[in-house]
C-alpha cells in the first residue's frame, strides 16, 4: 500500500470516459469486502458506489468544483467522533486500493442528500464524505516526487507532526518510527490541514487530534474526525507493510500535548 500512498493525490478534473467494466467490477468486489471490515473503534460502513456523471462541473464538496466524474464511492455511518474516524480509516482504505487500479479520487465533505446520490437513507446514520473517481484527466498518476521536496507539496514539518518522549522532542529523521510517520505526513486531510499529531513513547505511538481554530465551526461535518481516521489507516497500513504487529487502544492521555485533544494509542508488538 505504500506504493498508493505515495501514488494518490487529488484529482479534481477526471478524463470524459466511463470506467471499464474490469475496473467496475473490481471496485464493486473491493467494496463489498469493505463493508465486513471494522474501523478501529469497531464501526462498519454501508459502502455504495453509484454514477457520478451528473455531478459534472458541480461544487461537491465545501471548496473546488469536480470536472467529469465517472463514479461516487460513500458510505453511511454513526454521526459521532468514533463513527468518523472509522469512516475515513475504512474509505482511505478502499480508495487506496482504487488507487492501484490507476483510478483517481478525491475526497468531498458537505451536505450530501442521499436520494440526490440515488441511494436510500439509512436511519440513524449519515454520510459524512464521499469520493468521485475517474481516470485522471492526461496524465497518469505519476509517482510524486515528495522526498525530494516536501514543501513543495504543502505538508508540515515533520517536526511540527512528531514529538519523543515525554519531554516532547520534535522528531527527526533517526528516531523510531519516523517512516511510519511519514506515511502519514502524504495523507490527505480537509483543506490539507493536517490535524494529526503523535507523541512517541517507548513502544508507543499517541495520536492527537490539533483542531485547527475557526475551521469546524464553519463545516456541515467534523471533517477533522474523519482526517484522523484517513492518517491512522496510512499509519497502520505502513506497519502492516514493514510487517510490524501493532494494536489499536485507548488509554489514559499519557501526555499533555498543548492545543491538542488525545485519540488513541497504537502499541506497536515487540
Ligand atoms: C475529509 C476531506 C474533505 C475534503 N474536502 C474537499 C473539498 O470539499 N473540495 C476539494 O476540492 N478538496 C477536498 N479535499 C481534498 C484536500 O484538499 C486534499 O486532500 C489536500 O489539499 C491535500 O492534497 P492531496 O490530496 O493532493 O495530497 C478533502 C480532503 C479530505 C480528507
Amino acid at each position: 500500500m505504500l506504493d498508493a500512498m505515495w501514488k494518490r493525490r487529488s484529482v479534481r478534473v477526471f478524463e470524459d470516459e466511463a470506467l471499464s467494466v474490469e475496473d467496475v467490477k473490481m471496485i464493486h468486489e473491493l467494496i463489498e469486502e469493505a463493508k465486513n471490515h471494522k474501523g478501529p473503534f469497531g464501526h462498519q460502513v454501508d459502502f455504495f458506489l453509484k454514477d457520478g456523471t451528473k455531478f459534472d462541473g458541480q461544487k461537491m464538496g465545501t471548496y473546488g468544483t469536480v470536472k467529469h466524474p465517472q463514479m461516487i464511492v460513500g458510505g453511511f455511518t454513526e454521526e459521532e467522533f468514533d463513527g468518523f474516524v472509522d469512516y475515513g480509516y475504512l474509505l482511505e482504505e478502499l480508495i487506496l486500493k482504487i488507487t492501484k487500479l490507476e483510478v483517481g479520487s478525491l475526497w468531498v465533505e458537505g451536505h450530501f442528500d442521499p436520494s440526490n446520490l440515488g441511494v436510500e437513507d439509512v436511519e440513524g446514520k449519515i454520510v459524512p464524505a464521499l469520493c468521485p473517481i475517474g481516470y485522471p484527466k492526461g496524465k497518469e498518476l505519476k509517482k510524486r516526487q515528495f522526498h525530494i521536496n516536501p514543501k513543495k507539496e504543502q505538508r508540515k514539518d515533520m517536526r511540527e507532526l512528531a514529538f519523543v518522549g515525554k519531554k516532547l522532542k520534535p522528531m527527526n529523521e533517526s528516531d523510531l518510527y519516523h517512516d511510519h510517520i511519514r506515511a502519514v505526513q502524504i495523507a490527505p486531510s480537509g483543506s490539507n490541514k493536517q490535524p494529526w499529531r503523535f507523541v512517541v513513547m517507548n513502544n508507543e505511538i499517541h495520536v492527537f487530534l490539533e483542531r485547527t481554530k475557526g475551521y469546524g465551526a464553519s463545516l456541515p461535518k467534523d471533517i477533522q474526525a474523519i482526517d484522523i481516521g484517513i492518517a491512522l489507516r496510512h499509519l497502520t497500513f505502513s506497519l502492516e507493510e514493514h510487517k510490524v504487529f501493532y494494536e489499536v487502544m485507548r488509554k489514559e492521555a499519557p501526555v499533555d500535548l498543548e492545543n491538542t485533544s488525545y485519540v488513541c494509542t497504537v502499541k506497536i508488538e515487540k
